[in-house]
């Protein structure tokens, strides 16, 4: 089979057309208030679509902090900020259990880690005892406190914002615990036309016109788009190229080049991953089956920061984004 023709023979279970037409109402709300921001948009839904916490990178001023909040705006579900500083502690964000004197027991006070949307503002100015604990729930989809274990919602999503890495004052997040995301996005400076856009309807705002988004989507109505975004479609030849990919940044034969800047390679999880973002993305794009340009078009987001590149590529100023391209210019889909 060829890899470019994905398109399943039998249609099987098919998308509720209803529920993705509201998910595009809810994409076209996120649109009107982040401007030029379609990409950070689309991973935000990508995540939400998958379960998967997505972190976003970028310099102060990007609008990181308002796409969280607008998403939250979508949803009808609970929304907590956490704004990361040097001196939090795990139990600000997990909870804390206290003594009831007069109940004669202790009971928990659950943490601003227990909703469905969980805006982790400036993670890599929180310390590690803070990052790892987040990073658990985040794994683990629960809190263990003392002997008890307390679920966590679901739908259950982080996004957490970080400047970059060079910023001072921040504790960098090490890799094992990057790789709990699903997503990496970097956002970079808007371009004249959408800065001038950006001014416009920031003076509006201001004015009294805010443009409220047009839907609240339920979380069930989440749970249900999950299911159909699992069913869509990957061919048998489409996993082969993902598999590729991964597996070229363990063995040297498919990309050699590559290979040689990297330490650690990529693990199951970054093949799972790419996966389950190339369906969501599918879907949000109307399909029912996935393509080997969704795939390509979310190797960077999904790879790049599971890669630990060896010291001296990193010596030499390249970074792990950088080796994406000539990966995808090595592993061709079929
Ligand atoms: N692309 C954009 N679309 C809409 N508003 C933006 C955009 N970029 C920046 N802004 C505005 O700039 C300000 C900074 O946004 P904020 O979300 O606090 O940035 P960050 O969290 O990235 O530091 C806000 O007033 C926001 O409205
Ligand atoms: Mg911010």
């Amino acid at each position: 089979m060829n890899v470019h023709e994905t398109k399943p023979q039998s249609a099987g279970e098919t998308a509720d057309a209803g529920l993705r037409a509201r998910i595009g109402e809810l994409r076209s709300g996120l649109e009107v208030g982040l401007i030029g921001a379609s990409e950070l948009i689309e991973r935000l839904l990508i995540g939400l679509l998958t379960g998967g916490h997505v972190l976003i990178e970028g310099a102060p001023g990007l609008a990181k902090t308002r796409a969280v909040k607008r998403l939250s705006d979508g949803l009808d579900a609970t929304f907590a900020r956490i704004q990361c500083t040097p001196d939090l502690m795990p139990a600000d964000l997990t909870g804390t259990t206290v003594w009831r004197p007069d109940q004669g027991r202790f009971e928990f006070l659950s943490g601003p880690i227990f909703h469905s949307l969980v805006l982790v503002d400036e993670i890599n100015r929180a310390p590690p005892k803070v990052q790892s604990a987040l990073l658990e729930a985040m794994a683990e989809r629960q809190v263990t406190a003392g002997s008890n274990t307390y679920p966590l919602p679901d739908p259950f999503m982080v996004v957490a914002t970080q400047n970059p890495i060079e910023h001072e004052g921040t504790f960098p997040l090490p890799e094992a615990q990057l790789d709990r995301f699903l997503l990496h996005v970097v956002v970079g400076l808007p371009d004249a036309a959408s800065e001038r856009r950006i001014l416009d309807l920031v003076e509006r705002e201001t004015a009294g016109h805010e443009d409220a988004m047009p839907l609240r989507l339920s979380a069930e109505e989440v749970r249900r788009a999950r299911r159909d975004v699992a069913n869509v479609h990957l061919a048998p030849a489409l996993k082969d190229y993902i598999v590729r990919i991964v597996t070229a940044t363990r063995d040297a034969d498919a990309a050699p080049e590559v290979r040689r800047a990297i330490e650690y390679p990529v693990s199951p999880r970054g093949t799972l991953s790419l996966a389950a973002a190339s369906k969501a993305r599918a879907y949000l794009q109307g399909r029912d089956y996935a393509t080997p340009d969704d795939v390509a078009n979310l190797a960077a987001d999904t790879l790049a920061h599971r890669l630990v590149l060896t010291w001296r590529a990193a010596a030499d100023g390249r970074t792990a984004r950088d080796l994406v391209r000539p990966l995808l210019d090595a592993v061709r889909p079929v």
